[in-house]
């Protein structure tokens, strides 16, 4: 795209919030960027007020004592209260008279049947896979389900492993976890066998819910046998997975285990309705998701019930102007295998009571307006995506959109990386009309919710910056001494308080949550440590933050969040590999691209009659892409004799960057490599 650093850093555009009624919204909930400071500023002048009234938008078993406990890292959130998640999406709401209202709305990708125009005979329409469920029938599915897994000798505290597509089946799973007490880890069924194996053996979990397969790009993702892989791998180790609840979707053929498996609807079918939502202390684990950090192995992130449920509860209905019985369609693209689909797929959205959709399939099956189509037919009002998406869009063509009737849109929501000025300026124009507001909500899977975006009646926009805190949030840009920096200083992302969404852990290991997270900042005053975001941002004259990308070894491909080091684990397991270093390269429709530098084995080559060549960059790609999944797939492979490093061994990564960003100059002092001749031989090497 376009976009350049020196082109981002003069962005000077600003959009101004329009009025409510201007786009069809009885009211704001904050409705000026006066209202924001001032709520801001009392959220943090007096934070038990702002975060107690936040979780009274919750229906609460038992009420709270205290709003916080925090002795740093450790935060407690409305300690002895205790409360449901499923009861706060499902029950409440046909409990308050709003059974037979519609919860979730869901499309299929097939097309199930063309069928001849009554008109004409000549015209063919699609058939369209669509169910509506409506809270009462989500009630009835998650107490089934949740008595099935009982069954199964599921208790308050286990936690099920879900591997499924996007089909209402998969929220009633998440949500029936929850409902008993017991707590969900989510898989993107995009990842492979191995992935299920690391993840379930951390999380020691027994059950798995899955499905024949799913649907996607007209393609069948054939989950279940990934399962069935990956439990032959488990049953090697002591965590031994006991049930398979199988989904029948796809109607595929399957490998059975007899006594393992046992299909959703028999599970379904045989259980009682009757399954009151356990209470659960607002400290209880909501669940777990597994997320890359800078290490190879991927950490459980662990979110409690009440903090968790109060904060996306909050953000949702700030950031998207949500509103009940208003005819609103929520509808947020993002699977819920990642913390999007977990936070505003599901718990912000249902919470509030506002129909959220759910679509299963790709943006381009089976053309590439599927997306517009679907705005157009479901009268979607607020639709949330990500930058990746916006720019394959923009690529394909502004005549998709504009087949269709957006006139439905008020806000367009925009997450997983940062958004270049060119592709915002798309999405306000081509499906916004220039008259919805664009939230660039930054967050991640560890804050749980947005801690950094507009609200749409309240703040001025600037095309590429999320701009300002989330009330109740104290965010700053320091410099390593936990300095707040000057405006238009770059320097490192932080949260200076606990807030209700936090993480509360890695699970199982004390340590890498308490380093990776609570180490590096504290407070020059207090010495209290700050949260850090491992993201590098820099703030402007107004106060608004433009976040600058990662500052570990984590690389963000396509708003997925992937570890250099997963992506060289998977190289080296290669047996021609000798040494693998991967970094970000800068990719037109991925933001960040994947280029791995590979170091083969001479004795594999020969013995072997291979030699360097493209087929066996192709070989490689392909393994990485089998023993993750595709997202991880390098974009590109570079052979070198050697990786440079310096004297002390370390890979010097920087210059890394710099070769696969085809910089010509290289800028790092090379004073310190190892061998000077690899930065020659590299950049003969380059594509
Ligand atoms: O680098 C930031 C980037 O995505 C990272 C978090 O990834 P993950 O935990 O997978 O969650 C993604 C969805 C919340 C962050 O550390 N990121 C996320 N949103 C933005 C962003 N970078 C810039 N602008 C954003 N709006």
């Amino acid at each position: 795209m376009a976009d350049t650093i020196e082109s981002v850093l003069n962005e000077s555009r600003v959009f101004q919030p329009v009025p409510a009624a201007q786009l069809r919204f009885s009211h704001w909930h904050v409705p000026s960027l006066d209202v924001y400071k001032a709520l801001h500023a009392k959220s943090l002048a007096d934070p038990d007020t702002f975060w107690a009234d936040a979780a009274n938008h919750l229906a609460w078993f038992k009420p709270w004592s205290r709003v916080l406990d925090w002795n740093p890292p450790d935060a407690q959130w409305f300690v002895g209260g205790s409360l449901n998640a499923c009861y706060n999406c499902v029950d409440r709401h046909v409990e308050s008279g709003h059974g037979e209202d519609v919860g979730l709305i869901w499309e299929g990708e097939p097309l199930s049947r063309r069928t001849a125009h009554p008109a004409t005979g000549s015209h063919y329409a699609p058939m369209h896979e669509l169910r509506w469920l409506r809270y009462r029938e989500l009630q009835q599915q998650t107490a089934r389900l949740g008595n099935a897994l009982k069954a199964m000798g599921v208790k308050k505290g286990d936690v099920v492993t879900i591997y499924m597509p996007m089909v209402p089946e998969l929220v009633i799973a998440v949500l029936a976890c929850a409902r008993i007490g017991a707590a969900h880890s989510v898989i993107f069924g995009g990842f492979a066998p191995q992935a299920i194996v690391e993840r379930v053996t951390d999380a020691k979990s027994r059950v798995i819910i899955t499905a024949d397969g799913g649907f996607r790009r007209g393609e069948i993702v054939e989950l279940k046998k990934n399962v069935d892989e990956a439990c032959e791998t488990l049953a090697t180790t002591p965590t031994k997975v006991t049930n398979v609840i199988v989904l029948q979707r796809t109607g595929s053929r399957i490998d059975w285990r007899p006594g393992r498996d046992v299909w959703w609807h028999d599970a379904v079918e045989a259980a009682s309705a009757d399954c009151p939502c356990e209470p659960m202390d607002s400290e209880d684990m909501l669940f777990l998701l597994y997320t890359s950090g800078s290490t190879g192995k991927p950490k459980g992130i662990l979110h409690t019930t009440g903090g968790y449920l109060t904060f996306v509860n909050l953000t949702a209905r700030l950031t998207f102007n949500l509103i009940p019985d208003a005819g609103q369609v929520f509808w947020c693209t993002a699977d819920v295998g990642w913390v999007t689909g977990h936070s505003y797929v599901i718990y912000g959205v249902m919470s509030n009571r506002v129909p959220t959709l759910l679509y299963e399939g790709a943006p381009n099956f089976p053309a590439n307006d599927r997306f517009w189509d679907i705005v157009a037919r479901h009268r979607v009002t607020q639709l949330y995506t990500a930058p990746t998406a916006i720019r394959t869009f923009m690529k394909w063509g502004d005549d998709h959109p504009a087949k269709h009737n957006l006139s439905t849109l008020r806000v367009l929501g925009t997450v997983g990386e940062p958004i270049n000025p060119e592709a915002w300026m798309w999405y306000h124009t081509h499906i916004g009309g220039g008259r919805c507001p664009v939230v660039d909500t930054y967050w991640q899977t560890e804050t749980g919710g947005h801690v950094v975006t507009p609200l749409p009646g309240a703040t001025p926009t600037k095309p590429g910056s999320c701009t300002l805190p989330m009330l109740g949030i104290d965010a700053a840009v320091v410099n390593e001494q936990g300095e707040e920096l000057p405006p238009n200083q770059g320097g490192l992302f932080a949260i200076r308080r606990p807030w209700p969404g936090m993480l509360r852990g890695v699970f199982g290991d004390r340590d890498r949550f308490v380093k990776t997270y609570w180490s590096r900042l504290k407070d020059p005053a207090t010495g209290q440590p700050f949260y850090f975001a491992a993201d590098g941002a820099r703030r402007d004259q107004d106060g608004y933050f433009w976040v600058m990308g990662r500052v570990d070894d984590v690389i963000n491909v396509s708003g997925h969040r992937l570890g250099t080091m997963e992506v060289e684990s998977a190289l080296v397991s290669h047996p021609g590999v000798a040494e693998a270093a991967v970094v970000g390269m800068p990719h037109d429709l991925k933001g960040t691209g994947i280029c791995a530098f590979v170091t083969l084995k001479p004795a594999w080559l020969k013995a072997n009659a291979r030699t360097p060549d493209d087929a066996l960059k192709k070989e490689l790609a392909a393994h990485v892409a089998k023993e993750i999944g595709p997202i991880a797939r390098p974009d590109s492979v570079r052979f070198a004799e050697g990786l440079p490093k310096t004297r002390s061994g370390k890979i010097m990564r920087r210059l890394l960057r710099d070769v696969a960003a085809g910089v010509e100059k290289i800028t790092q002092d090379t004073t310190t490599l190892e061998d000077f001749s690899v930065v020659a031989k590299l950049r003969a090497d380059e594509e």
